[in-house]
Formats: structure tokens, C-alpha cells, sequence
């Protein structure tokens, strides 16, 4: 319920600040009491006025000069949530870097509330190097990343950068304070690139980071799922609340997501799974001076194929990493019996194995296939568990 919730909105100094005043309407309609915060720059592009008049209250720009000594941590104490709408390059860098110059930033540092940010730039300041790595750390910080959408931005230009509808910002937000759109779901998600030994040293391993898996874990988590995550690269941190089994060879996962999978609604096979592993492991070192050795290679077990073949298997999503076309992933959709397969083209600069973006396709049993842009992995998990949701939702 989003009615009677203490909402901040943070207004930056972007073209799109002028939509923060409709979200502003929109949540008052919706019973939530709203503050407004804007950044000394956002007036440039929208009045203090206007906001005072659509919130019933003065915003606050400037950390000086008001009846309360303090209004930052007066705000971030009242808040239920901070939704920063629309979020500049500028403002998402002082965020990441925890620069707290002036009262929006004072007032995230200073709550502990969920914490919304909803960018909208041109589709270069986006694609930054520097704009996507503070991404990838204000979604470390746990907060909500609100993905910019594709389509005209400022000045005639296209591409992705535009803010997304206040519409979908709501949404999101009423999902934080419903429990979430996979609230009371158990989700198990594979991870990482399975490793299979050669010898007591050497193993046959694929470029699998785990980044894809961790983030799919991590945005499940916060729509309210109970998650699993079996994972051949278990993160260096802990993920709060989720429950991490790793492992390291495909027999290893095989087992243990098999001995979990019946507790599960849905289930994620994000991980790169060795087709074959070596089908001798020599119990002592390969050394040099034995000669060339001749590795004879075995089929591992086939994970996916283990679980549609249950009964009761669970709402089913697998994986396809593909080089150059995605026509072998449309096959496999067509083919596993999965409800949905996300394909993902690895020779796309920034997409797939190792990098924290990837471009992914979702495609559907019938063939039916979704290309989404290049976006941070936590940003494509969000995809991923949106097309999830709808498509349970609608069977
Ligand atoms: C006309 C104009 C439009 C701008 N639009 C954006 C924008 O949409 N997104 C953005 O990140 N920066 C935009 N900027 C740059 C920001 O205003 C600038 O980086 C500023 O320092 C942001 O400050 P703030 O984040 O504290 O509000 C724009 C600048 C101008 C002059």
C-alpha cells in the first residue's frame, strides 16, 4: 500500500526534471505525502514553485537557512523511501562516491530507506564508462536502479537515455511496499562457470564471471523471493538474505540444484555449464616430461533436461550464450522446454562473460523474441524477472 507512505523525490538539473512534477501529482493521488528536494541545478529547469504548489510543501534546495536545523536528517528519518527522479550523470556520481555536497545527497547518505534512482541522460553520458561503473556501485549500495528507456531524448537525438514513465517509477515503488511482485516465490538460480578437473591442478573452466547469476539473485531478492543461489563463483561478499551453495564441477551443481529444485517456483539456469569433463582424473600432477597427455572427454549431466523432466519442475528459464547470431538459442527455446530463454550474443562489445553489461534476448518457446539494449547485468536481471512476472501472471 502506498497510501499514508513519506515519500522524498529528489529533482536533479536534467531536461526530464519537468516529468518529476507529474510523478510528484501522481503519488500525492495515490496518498503518499511527498517532499521534494531538488538540486540548487534543477531550478534551472523547473520552479521550486511548482512543486511547493503540487506537494503542499516548501521543497528544500539549500541545507542553510530553515526553521529546522537540520533538514537532512529530519528527511531521511521521515522517509519511507527516496525516489531520485530524474537522476543526472552528476548526481549518480556524487552517489557513488558518497559526495555529499549538497542537501539531495546529504539526505541519501543519511537514510536508511529504499532508495530509487531513475537516470535520464543522453545515450554517451549513459554509456559512459565512468556513468555505468557508479551504477554498478549504487546498485552494490543495494538501491534501485529505475532503467532509462530507449527513444527521442533532448534536442532531436534517439537512443536509450530517456527517463523511464513515471508510470513504471510507481510501479516500483508500490512493489517495494506490497512485498514485491515475487513476494512468497522460492527462486533458484544457477551461477558461474563450472570447472572440471584434469588433475589435482588443472581443471577444463569457461570466462563465466557469476556477475549475470549474482544480479539476477540479488534483484529476485529485492521483489521479495526466497532465493537459492547454487553458484560456481560465489560472490567475495555476502548476499544478504540469500542462501549461496557453491560449487565447482557440473556433477556438483547437477546435485545440488536437483536437491533443491522441488522447493522451487521458478528456476533460473544462469550458470555455463561444461558440456564434457575429462573422463580420467590423473590422481598426481600432469608433468612435462610424461609426454603429451591424451584427455578422453565425457558428457556431464544435462541440468536443464534434469529438471524438465519432473512432474511438478518449476516455472523453467535457461541460458544460451551464442557468438555472432542468436538462431542456435531460438532453436534451444523451441527445443529444451523451457518458458523462456535468454539468449545473449557474446561477441557484442560489453556483453556477456566477465563484463558488468550485458545485451540480452529474451525469446519465448513459440519462437517469439525480445531484444533489449546493452544495460547493466542488474538492470538486465530486472528485465528478466519483469518478463517473468507477466508471463506467470498471464498463464
Ligand atoms: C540544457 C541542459 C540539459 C541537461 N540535461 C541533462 C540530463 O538530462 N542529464 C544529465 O545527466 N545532465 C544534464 N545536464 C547537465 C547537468 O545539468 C549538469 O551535469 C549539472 O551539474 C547537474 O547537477 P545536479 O546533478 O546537481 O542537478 C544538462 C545541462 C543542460 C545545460
Amino acid at each position: 500500500m502506498l497510501a499514508g507512505r513519506h515519500l522524498v523525490l529528489g529533482v536533479t538539473g536534467g531536461v526530464a526534471a519537468y516529468k518529476a512534477v507529474y510523478l510528484a501529482r501522481r503519488l500525492i493521488e495515490e496518498g503518499v505525502e511527498v517532499r521534494a528536494v531538488m538540486t540548487p541545478t534543477a531550478q534551472n529547469f523547473v520552479g521550486e514553485a511548482t512543486f511547493a504548489a503540487v506537494t503542499g510543501t516548501q521543497p528544500i534546495i539549500e541545507l542553510f537557512g530553515h526553521d529546522d536545523v537540520s533538514p537532512h536528517t529530519s528527511l531521511a528519518r521521515w522517509a519511507d523511501a527516496v525516489v531520485i527522479a530524474p537522476a543526472t550523470a552528476s548526481t549518480i556520481s556524487k552517489l557513488a562516491a558518497g559526495e555529499s555536497s549538497n542537501a539531495l545527497i546529504a539526505t541519501v547518505l543519511a537514510t536508511t530507506a529504499p532508495v530509487f534512482v531513475a537516470p535520464a541522460m543522453h545515450s554517451e553520458m549513459w554509456e559512459h564508462p565512468a556513468t555505468r561503473a557508479n551504477i554498478s556501485r549504487l546498485t552494490d549500495f543495494g538501491y534501485t536502479i529505475v532503467p532509462p528507456q530507449s527513444g527521442s531524448l533532448a534536442g532531436g537525438d534517439e537512443g536509450i537515455g530517456r527517463l523511464a514513465d513515471p508510470e513504471d517509477i510507481l510501479k516500483m515503488v508500490r512493489s517495494i511496499f506490497d512485498g514485491g511482485d515475487l513476494a512468497g516465490s522460492t527462486v533458484l538460480i544457477t551461477a558461474g562457470g563450472t570447472r572440471e578437473p584434469i588433475d589435482p591442478v588443472r581443471y577444463i573452466g569457461n570466462r563465466s564471471s557469476g556477475k549475470m547469476g549474482n544480479a539476477l539473485a540479488t534483484a529476485a531478492h529485492a521483489r521479495g523471493a526466497q532465493v537459492i543461489l547454487v553458484t560456481a563463483a560465489p560472490p567475495p561478499g555476502n548476499l544478504p538474505g540469500i542462501e549461496v551453495i557453491a560449487v565447482d564441477t557440473a556433477a556438483e551443481m547437477a546435485e545440488a540444484t536437483w536437491g533443491r529444485v522441488d522447493i522451487a517456483d521458478i528456476a533460473v539456469m544462469a550458470a555455463a555449464v561444461a558440456d564434457f569433463r575429462p573422463a580420467d582424473v590423473a590422481t598426481g600432477k600432469l608433468r612435462r616430461t610424461d609426454g603429451s597427455p591424451e584427455l578422453l572427454l565425457e558428457p556431464t549431466p544435462d541440468i536443464l533436461r534434469g529438471i524438465t523432466k519432473r512432474d511438478n519442475r518449476p516455472y523453467l528459464v535457461g541460458f544460451a550464450a551464442e557468438v555472432g547470431s542468436l538462431d542456435a538459442a531460438v532453436e534451444k527455446a523451441r527445443t529444451k522446454g523451457v518458458d523462456l530463454l535468454v539468449g545473449n550474443d557474446i561477441s557484442i562489445d560489453g556483453s556477456g562473460f566477465g563484463s558488468d553489461s550485458n545485451q540480452i534476448a529474451l525469446i519465448y518457446p513459440d519462437g517469439t523474441t525480445k531484444h533489449h539494449p546493452l544495460l547493466p547485468k542488474r538492470q538486465v536481471a530486472d528485465v528478466i524477472w519483469d518478463a517473468v512476472v507477466e508471463q506467470r501472471a498471464s498463464t
